[in-house]
């Protein structure tokens, strides 16, 4: 009798957040694969190792997949991610669709029944391409809040080692979620198993809508920006216009770690913008903060900004449900009027 796979992850996107999960993953001493781009996948399989440092430090090998457990499998071949598991893309969101079409020509194989996907990546619009691709059933919704960033020497920083979201997008979890969440717990990667995974996925994107919005057209650092009142106002407008597209759709937000939503929503926003900037105890009024957010680093690099994905999808579902959203729409035409990725060549 053929064995079952046993539950194990793969990770489609070789970069911050792929490194870091499959690094986390193999160190505690599970199978891990990570599919990359050609160019990446040569670079690690030489450089023998994945190197982390920052929130964990850690050096981790790397060998052609399938490789034992504990050390990740890196591979530039959609072939070769095991049958019968979880796959989470970890690409930037325009890199998606392309990442989605090359591995569905060759994954899940035939009579695989139980492999299944899950989208990494900021904004709504991955998990519609997965089922578009997979199959709806397939599909596993998840977000985080883990931060990483690539360095220029090829090593990795871990800005934190925030949540991990995993659930049904039917809502509740499953044997599936359950193991994966099993997974990166082991990994010591912090792990919900989200009851309404709609619910984290809607209020993550209404603080990435605020966020972003606000920091890359300001390019100011999130601990900068919520120090200051005009610049929460600005982020709790956003957050605001979001939130109406959310309820246009039925889904309830919530209060999650690093993102109080349904808190914001209820009160008052001059009772949040005191809130956020009365300076913490023990803070030191003079420092800015170095941290900024993902899309405005793009910015500051030159790389293609994630705009489509989040800002122009939700005007889409916004226009669709008949909900007002001027300011999401402006912030998505300002945003694609400086995106680097749209002015190369
Ligand atoms: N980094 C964070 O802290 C963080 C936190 C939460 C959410 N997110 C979201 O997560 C997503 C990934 O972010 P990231 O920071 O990890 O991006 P990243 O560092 O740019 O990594 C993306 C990776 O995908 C690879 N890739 C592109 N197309 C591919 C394909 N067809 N097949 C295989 N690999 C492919 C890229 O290849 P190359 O190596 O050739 O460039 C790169 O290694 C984004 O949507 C981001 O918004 C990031």
């Amino acid at each position: 009798m053929i064995e079952p796979p046993l539950p194990s992850l793969s990770f489609v996107g070789a970069g911050s957040l792929g490194q870091v999960f499959a690094a986390l993953i193999a160190a505690s001493g599970q199978p891990v694969t990570l599919l990359a781009t050609p160019p990446t996948a040569a670079r690690l399989r030489e450089a023998g190792c994945i190197r982390l440092r920052g929130a964990v430090d850690l050096e981790i090998p790397a060998a052609p997949a399938p490789a034992p457990a504990g050390t990740v499998g890196v591979t530039a071949d959609p072939a070769r991610l095991p049958a019968g598991t979880g796959a989470l893309f970890a690409t930037k969101g325009h890199q998606l669709a392309g990442a989605i079409q090359a591995v569905r020509a060759q994954w899940p194989p035939p009579g695989d029944a139980a492999g299944w996907v899950g989208g990494l990546q900021n904004g709504l619009v991955k998990d519609d391409w997965l089922a578009g691709a997979f199959g709806a059933n397939r599909v596993v919704g998840a977000a985080t809040i883990l931060g990483a960033k690539r360095e220029p020497d090829g090593r990795v920083t871990v800005t934190g080692l925030g949540a991990t979201y995993l659930g049904e997008l039917g809502g509740g979890t499953s044997p599936r979620v359950t193991a994966a969440a099993h997974i990166l717990r082991q990994a010591g990667i912090p792990v919900t198993e989200a009851a309404d995974i709609r619910s984290a996925l809607w209020s993550k994107t209404c603080n990435a809508a605020g966020v972003f919005g606000v920091s890359v057209l300001t390019r100011t650092s999130a601990p900068r920006m919520f120090r200051d009142p005009d610049l929460i106002r600005a982020y709790l407008s956003l957050v605001r216009e979001t939130a109406a597209i959310a309820a246009a759709h039925g889904v309830a937000l919530g209060d999650y770690a690093s993102f109080p939503i349904r808190t914001f929503l209820a009160r008052g926003d001059e009772e949040t913008v005191a809130a956020l900037s009365a300076p913490a105890p023990g803070s030191d009024p003079a420092a800015t903060g170095a941290h900024l957010p993902s899309m405005t680093q793009d910015l500051l690099a030159g790389r293609a900004l994630e705009v489509d994905e989040v800002f122009a999808d939700l005007v889409h579902r916004a226009e669709r449900a008949g909900v007002l959203v001027p300011r999401l729409r402006l912030v998505r035409d300002l945003l694609r009027g400086i995106d680097p990725g749209r002015h190369r060549g």
